[in-house]
């Protein structure tokens, strides 16, 4: 596949009912969710693991793009294929995540994204090894004070100055100001909190000179708190999420790819389709979701080899129900007897 510039790259990435799969865990992470299913993370069942998903009938027609960790750039798979060589063959894109995580802001609750050291060089490499594309986190909290403009404007520069090394190394940045779901805050407060952000961020992002056409944004839905007794219903996610992004987000952006953040598999690709059913927006609607595109799979897979089968069934499922939610053609009934999954 070859590509004249980062435009069209942002374009093929946001191509009708595609989106992204984040496969991109730290290993720390990652080691987590393997904990969840009594499974030892090594570096060869991480890759095992991620194999599976990446050789799964859903990734065609339906992933355009996969997030990876820096280990799983480098990585064969067991037949010694490179893994990014299996998941171009789907006709999807590999990118990479380049920041190297959060650190406390003077010692307070809030965090500040790092890794903009050295990143210039770092990028050169992965553009060299085939990576089309990155994604920066950056991680707001909802709570007492919370969050500061100081923590707002500083996420967002440290957004757009990685953003802007990115293009230089001809690779379409995915920018992720994530406005975490943890507290009991209403959707309201995430509302005002999912705004300034974006206010902040598109201000950085245009004085730097940062090219909008070729960037991917990656935001939270506004919802209420995990811990909120008022949840929203799928309509109302979606009105409130469509009226923050029309006041913030400008028309030339291709494609807005949602994180899951959290909610449960079905949740977040219900909530994608009232978005895109409710229509009105000058961007492609799509997902770029870790635990929603793979919860299912890693419970039906269980570490084990005879379940291999069934984890790419359970993937390459919720692949195609977010197919049809980034068109606004998702049904419930689509979903069959399959469970809903959340790990938070
Ligand atoms: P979740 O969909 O699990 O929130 O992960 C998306 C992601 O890439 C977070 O950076």
């Amino acid at each position: 596949m070859t590509f004249t510039n980062i435009e069209d790259i942002a374009n093929y990435l946001v191509a009708d009912g595609k989106g992204f799969l984040a496969a991109d865990e730290s290993t720390p992470t990652i080691g987590k969710r393997f904990d969840a299913i009594n499974t030892e993370s090594t570096e060869t069942s991480r890759r095992d693991y991620r194999e599976l998903l990446f050789r799964a009938s859903g990734m065609d027609e339906n992933i355009s793009g996969v997030i990876l960790f820096d280990e799983t750039l480098r990585q064969a798979s067991a037949d010694n294929t490179l893994l990014k060589d299996v998941i171009l063959k789907t006709g999807a894109l590999p990118g990479i995540k380049v920041d190297k995580g959060v650190a406390s802001i003077n010692d307070s609750e809030e965090v500040l994204t790092g890794g903009l050291d050295g990143l210039e060089e770092r990028c050169t490499e992965y553009e060299s090894l085939g990576a089309k594309f990155t994604k920066w986190r950056a991680v707001i909290k909802i709570g007492e004070n919370m969050p500061s403009d100081n923590c707002i404007e500083a996420n967002m520069q440290a957004l757009a100055d990685y953003a802007k090394i990115v293009q230089q190394s001809n690779m379409v940045p995915i920018v992720e100001p994530e406005v975490l779901m943890d507290g009991e805050h209403s959707a309201d407060a995430c509302f005002d909190a999912t705004s300034r952000c974006l206010n902040s961020l598109f201000a950085n992002l245009e004085s730097k000179g940062v090219n909008i056409k070729g960037v991917i944004l990656k935001p939270n839905m506004v919802l209420a708190g995990q811990g909120s007794s008022s949840q929203l219903t799928h309509e109302d996610v979606a009105e409130l999420t469509m009226k923050c992004l029309l006041e913030n987000v400008p028309e030339d952006l291709p494609g807005i790819a949602f994180l899951s953040g959290g909610q449960s598999d079905i949740d977040a690709t219900a909530n994608l389709d009232a978005l895109n059913k409710l229509g009105g927006n000058p961007w492609k609607l799509t997902f770029s979701y870790g635990r929603a595109l793979q919860q299912a799979a890693l419970k039906s897979w269980l570490g084990q080899s005879e379940n291999v089968v069934n984890a790419q069934e359970a993937f390459s499922h919720r692949a195609k129900m977010n197919r049809l939610a980034a068109l606004g053609k998702w049904a419930e009934d689509l979903e069959g007897q399959k469970s809903s999954y959340s790990i938070y």
